[in-house]
């Protein structure tokens, strides 16, 4: 009977610290500087804004155009904020045991960076069609590393690929972050049925562009037009989108005096 207890014990106390330890890899460490000096030490001199005339060929051919803008520190912090917001409020004390962050078209790698250090994401995936932009990403993590990973909370996953965006399985991601205006309409379409098909109940979805959807059909509902934070402005228009919200419960907390030209 004791042995019983003291094994009951071990046992509980194992699920305990697991438990915790488990918690503790999802907090971002609270001494962690600001992104804005993280990406100066870790990106120096380069950057993704220009790629090489061959890749821009690539990419209009790839039906995509090749320009180019960023997410600002700010946007990012404010996007990944709005994010955990609204898969609070969709899962409450039913959180999914790993939630992962997606970037579809992650350039520098910036936001994915972002997101797994500021954030309490596990995974974060970024995906980047440019071989280029890739390496640019994949070369600041791989320096983040090198320098022992201080920034990175225990327990996180950066997984960098390069690939088009519309191969990549997305069923185990619940945030996705999508800076679209490169993107033309027949993308957008693909890019919309993927989710729909692919994503989970609760995965939020910011996107610049709106998703060529009808107005609240289909899984994903539009839930919020706001204004992030980019490179070439600072009030650049978003879209928030969430997978499987009922009907009656969408809010929409659109601005009453938005302007609808706005980027
Ligand atoms: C406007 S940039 C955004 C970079 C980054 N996400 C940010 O916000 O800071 C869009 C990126 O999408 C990439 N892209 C274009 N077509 C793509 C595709 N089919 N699959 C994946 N990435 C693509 C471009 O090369 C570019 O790096």
């Amino acid at each position: 009977m004791k042995l019983r207890l003291i094994i009951l014990f071990l046992v509980a106390s194992i699920g305990v610290f697991a438990k915790f330890w488990f918690f503790c890899a999802e907090e971002p460490k609270p001494d962690t500087p600001p992104l804005e000096t993280i990406y100066a030490n870790v990106y120096g001199n380069t950057s993704a804004f220009t790629i090489s005339p061959k890749e821009k060929e690539e990419m209009q051919e790839s039906g995509n155009a090749p320009v180019y803008g960023e997410l600002t520190p700010k946007g990012i912090l404010d996007v990944i904020q709005y994010m955990h917001e609204k898969l609070h409020a969709f899962f409450g004390n039913k959180m999914p045991k790993q939630i992962n962050f997606m970037d579809v078209g992650s350039g520098a790698g910036k936001v994915v960076l972002g997101a797994c250090i500021k954030g309490s994401f596990h995974k974060c995936l970024g995906v980047e069609y440019s071989k280029e932009r890739h390496a640019v990403a994949a070369n600041a993590y791989q320096k983040i590393i090198s320098e022992g990973a201080t920034f990175i909370p225990k327990g996180r996953e950066v997984v960098f690929i390069n690939a088009d965006a519309l191969t990549v399985d997305m069923s185990s991601m619940h945030a996705i972050y999508v800076s679209s205006y490169c993107f033309k309409k027949p993308f957008m379409e693909k890019l919309l049925a993927k989710f729909e098909k692919e994503l989970p109940d609760g995965a939020i979805i910011v996107t610049s562009q709106a998703l060529p959807t009808q107005p609240q059909q289909g899984r994903l509902k539009l839930i919020r037009i706001f204004t992030v934070s980019q490179s070439w402005k600072s009030d650049s228009k978003a879209h928030a989108y969430q997978v499987g919200i009922p009907d009656g419960e969408v809010q929409n907390d659109m601005p009453a005096n938005w302007r609808a030209s706005s980027r």
